[in-house]
């Protein structure tokens, strides 16, 4: 099954898999779709660059696309504004005492002390694009509203389309103003940062703002061919997923906790929480002791972005230290129900694909 934008893109499946994994995505784009690299994570270009190096020799010369976090609205940065300085010192003590209850450890000597996912300010963003256009990525994507016009004409001089998350039709709108080629349209349901409307509702009234401009890709709650279908159905040029892809086997290169990989395929469809805790933005979350911590009456409501992010950066690095699924601020949609089984990507994808012409072939029967 073949939409206009696979043959835009030079794809197969129109499935478009979003992971931090360079191992998953480089997989995915072997398997016919299309791998997106999310980058937030690297606090140093050059490091970025080079997993980009290893991206382009482990593709196959299959198309892959990357994505940076740019912020539409954040507090200045730069020499001038210390922005630990705008954080309570309530705050800093809350979390400070959350982590002393839940038994996390300080960091370990050998630890460096890094400035936690420092992605999220334009500066470190910036300095990722620049890596990013250097390689031969077919597509870049935004999480937090449209990318800055310069990027979106540097990205279009090179050939790169631009996508970009919208949680509402007003925000896909204005993506297409800013000339964004692709709406990624993700729904209430999804992992990581998300809006307030379901997918299911959300996904054509993005189609019916947008799509006669440019392609819009349903993301939110898609973990099946049948998903994928629906997407298709609801007027999507694609589906856009992020969760499925963390138990993957692949996955395991980035994050080798068996214990966190336990718990995703022990979750149900009800344990996640959309919470402001993670980032400043909300953000759906695997619900554990930490997330619990946050929802007590006694905590501090959650600071605005990039505050909250500095605020919680070296306590991410803890809990992640700790190895404690109970504790780990794992981002992951309501999909984690029905993510039961570990596969290699390659096995996702075959399973996807069959799933989705058996799904069209039964509708068509119904005629
Ligand atoms: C672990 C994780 C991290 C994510 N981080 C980002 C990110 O950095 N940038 C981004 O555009 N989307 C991010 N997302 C959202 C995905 O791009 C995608 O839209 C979402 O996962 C789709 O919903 P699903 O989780 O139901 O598949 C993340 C999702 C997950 C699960």
């Amino acid at each position: 099954m073949r939409t206009a934008l696979c043959e835009q893109l030079g794809i197969e499946h129109p499935i478009f898999g979003f992971t931090p994994s360079e191992h998953v995505a480089a997989a995915i784009s072997r398997a016919g779709g299309l791998g997106v690299l999310g980058c937030v994570r690297f606090n140093d270009a050059a490091e970025m660059d080079k997993v980009l190096d290893w991206m382009d020799d482990s593709t196959n010369g299959r198309p892959y696309g990357i994505d940076v976090v740019m912020p539409a609205k954040i507090p200045a940065e730069g020499a001038a504004i210390d922005l630990n300085k705008l954080i309570p010192a309530g705050h800093k003590e809350f979390v400070e005492q959350t982590l002393l209850k839940l038994g996390v450890p300080p960091l370990s000597s050998e630890a460096r002390a890094r400035e936690g996912v420092l992605g999220w300010l334009h500066s470190v963003a910036r300095a990722q694009v620049e890596a990013a256009l250097a390689h031969p990525a077919r597509l870049i994507a935004n999480a937090l509203g449209s990318p800055p016009p310069d990027v979106i004409q540097s990205a279009h001089e090179r050939g790169m389309l631009v996508a970009a998350l919208a949680g509402k039709a007003a925000h896909a709108r204005s993506h297409v103003q800013a000339g964004v080629d692709i709406v990624v349209a993700q729904g209430y349901e999804a992992g990581g940062h998300t809006g307030e409307i379901a997918s299911m509702v959300l996904v054509p009234e993005i189609v019916d703002a947008v799509a006669a401009d440019v392609p819009v890709l349903a993301a939110g709650g898609i973990g099946s061919g049948r998903q994928i279908a629906a997407a298709l159905a609801l007027g999507a040029a694609g589906a856009w997923m992020g969760s499925a892809w963390l138990i993957t086997e692949e996955y395991a290169n980035l994050s080798p906790l068996p214990g966190l990989r336990e718990a995703l395929l022990a979750a149900t469809s009800s344990d996640t929480v959309r919470s402001r805790i993670y980032s400043g933005k909300p953000a759906r979350l695997l619900k554990n002791s930490w997330t619990k911590a946050w929802d007590a009456p006694e905590a501090p409501a959650a600071l605005p972005m990039p505050l909250q992010n500095l605020l919680v950066a070296e306590a991410h690095q803890r809990l992640m230290q700790s190895g404690n699924p109970d504790v780990i601020p794992m981002p992951v949609g309501q999909i984690v129900g029905r993510m039961n089984e570990v596969k290699p990507v390659a096995d996702v994808m075959r399973a996807l694909v069959t799933e989705l012409d058996e799904t069209v072939a039964r509708l068509d029967g119904l005629r």
